[in-house]
């Protein structure tokens, strides 16, 4: 270790910036030590040897903390301080049990005892210092480890050096020593356990006085939102609510709605139909509407009937701020032996007048479809200019474009002809249906000018709506 000395320069010029590489260096230093140790020979080498790494002159200790100590950052001083310590302890401990005793000077059953002891002191000064298991576990190898370990050393170089009559009392305070290193290491290993236990439950104590942390919980999309007002409200006058497949066969979507193959209604549901192995029973497409549900339900359920039906439809639309190829419908039936178009009308009231209030005014106007008859557009008196047509502000009210009534959706008397698909005495009973578009309505109630916000899931738009 002559000119390439790194103890001869300091930490910033040797690049050392943190405790990785300063471990690194020390490590360099120990395996230099071990050389040395291993060719030291005769009571004037092993002094020397000591000489160049502790002693008070020119030495690897006064290098370290000349350079080293010193100039260290202050992040890595305290570590360098340890280091060093460590280093020094290990030389005097290292050139004591590798010496053979005859070398030490002692010869003598009291001098023996005295050596054990100074080696007993200078393991007392290193395991204090551990203060965590990775200390301990250093410390372990460095006292107890099988090939190199000092108790090995002592083994080697003192009991088997020790003439006849002194190797008794030699292997007497070996076993001593052994056994005081082993009960020592295991009580520092249990302390340093035990401590850290508490220092963690120390660290992971739960402070109840603390604020908690406000997890945002999300909310529902506006759609499921009116859904659900949708649903409470016929729900509160004996409805059930009863959901759908989104694919259907013609049969369920056209046919026994009374929409033969070549209807002209046909036209405005054009659809999607799915792709299937050649051979298929039935063609399958993406429901229109959700009027398919009045079949299916009155196939399953004999009369009386109240059911709504919430759900997605499809239709071959191009997007635009009206229009869109997915959107929601909730579908209504009502049959039994006695309903009246009054049942109808009111029921339908009723639920205008919860949806935007009780101060609207609803009308109907003669409509068609093809499973309904008579069938009528219910109309609501606009809610946003009480009617009139006229915005607070003077100008045109802007919901209903100054005609002060909005078109709310189609309904109807369910068609004899429909009963006539699920087996129903079309001269006992009757009932009505209707079909609200539900985007639409949303669209209404809260002020959206763009069907495609509710499809495009911008959080910036859904938060508006908590
Ligand atoms: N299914 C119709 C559509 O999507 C809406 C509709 C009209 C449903 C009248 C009904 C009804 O139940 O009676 O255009």
């Amino acid at each position: 270790m002559v000119s390439e000395d790194p103890t001869k320069k300091t930490l910033s010029e040797l690049g050392v910036r943190d405790a990785t590489e300063l471990a690194f260096r020390f490590t360099g230093l120990r395996a230099q030590l071990q050389k040395e140790l291993k060719h030291a020979k005769g009571p004037g080498g092993w002094d020397s040897l000591r000489e160049a790494w502790v002693g008070s002159g020119d030495s690897v200790k006064s290098r370290i903390t000349a350079n080293w100590l010193r100039t260290a950052p202050d992040s890595l001083r305290a570590a360098v301080a340890r280091d060093l310590e460590n280093l020094i302890n290990e030389v005097f401990v290292l050139s004591t049990v590798m010496r053979p005793l005859d070398q030490l000077r002692a010869t003598q059953a009291d001098q023996v005892a005295a050596q054990f002891l100074n080696v007993q002191h200078l393991f007392d000064t290193e395991i204090e210092e551990c203060v965590d298991e990775i200390d301990l576990g250093v410390s372990r190898t460095f006292w107890l480890g099988r090939s190199s370990g000092v108790l090995t050393h002592i083994t080697d170089s003192w009991l088997k050096t020790a003439s006849p009559q002194l190797k008794r009392i030699v292997g007497a305070e070996f076993n001593k020593l052994k056994n005081y290193v082993e009960t020592k290491i295991e009580a520092r290993r249990a302390a340093i356990e035990s401590g850290a236990e508490e220092s963690a439950l120390l660290r992971e104590r739960v402070d109840l006085s603390l604020p908690g942390v406000i997890r945002p919980i999300g909310s529902h999309h506006l759609i499921r939102q009116v859904f659900q007002e949708i649903e409470d409200i016929f729900v509160s006058i004996g409805f059930s609510v009863v959901e759908g497949p989104e694919i259907e066969t013609p049969y369920y979507n056209f046919e026994a709605l009374n929409i033969p193959e070549f209807h002209p209604v046909r036209d405005d549901m054009d659809t999607f139909y799915l792709e299937l192995p050649k051979g298929a029973l039935t063609p399958l497409l993406l429901r229109t509407h959700t009027s398919p549900m009045q079949i299916r339900t009155m196939e399953k359920q004999k009369p009386p009937v109240r059911v709504i039906v919430p759900g997605k439809v499809y239709r071959r639309d191009n997007p635009d701020a009206t229009h869109s190829f997915i959107f929601h419908q909730v579908e209504g039936l009502a049959v039994d032996t006695d309903i009246t178009f009054c049942d109808f009308t009111g029921t339908i009231e009723y639920f205008v007048k919860q949806f935007f209030g009780s101060g609207v005014k609803t009308r109907f106007r003669p409509s068609y479809f093809p499973f309904t008859e008579p069938s009528v557009e219910f109309d609501v008196s606009c809610p946003f200019c009480a009617g009139t047509g006229t915005a607070a502000s003077g100008g045109t009210c802007s919901k209903c474009k100054g005609a002060a009534w909005i078109e709310l959706f189609g309904a109807g008397m369910v068609d004899p002809a429909v009963y006539g698909f699920v087996n129903y005495d079309a001269k006992k009973v009757s009932g009505f249906a209707f079909g609200i578009g539900i985007d639409r309505l949303a669209m209404l109630k809260y002020g959206i000018d763009d069907i495609q916000a509710f499809f495009q899931n911008d959080v910036r738009f859904l938060r508006q709506f908590p």
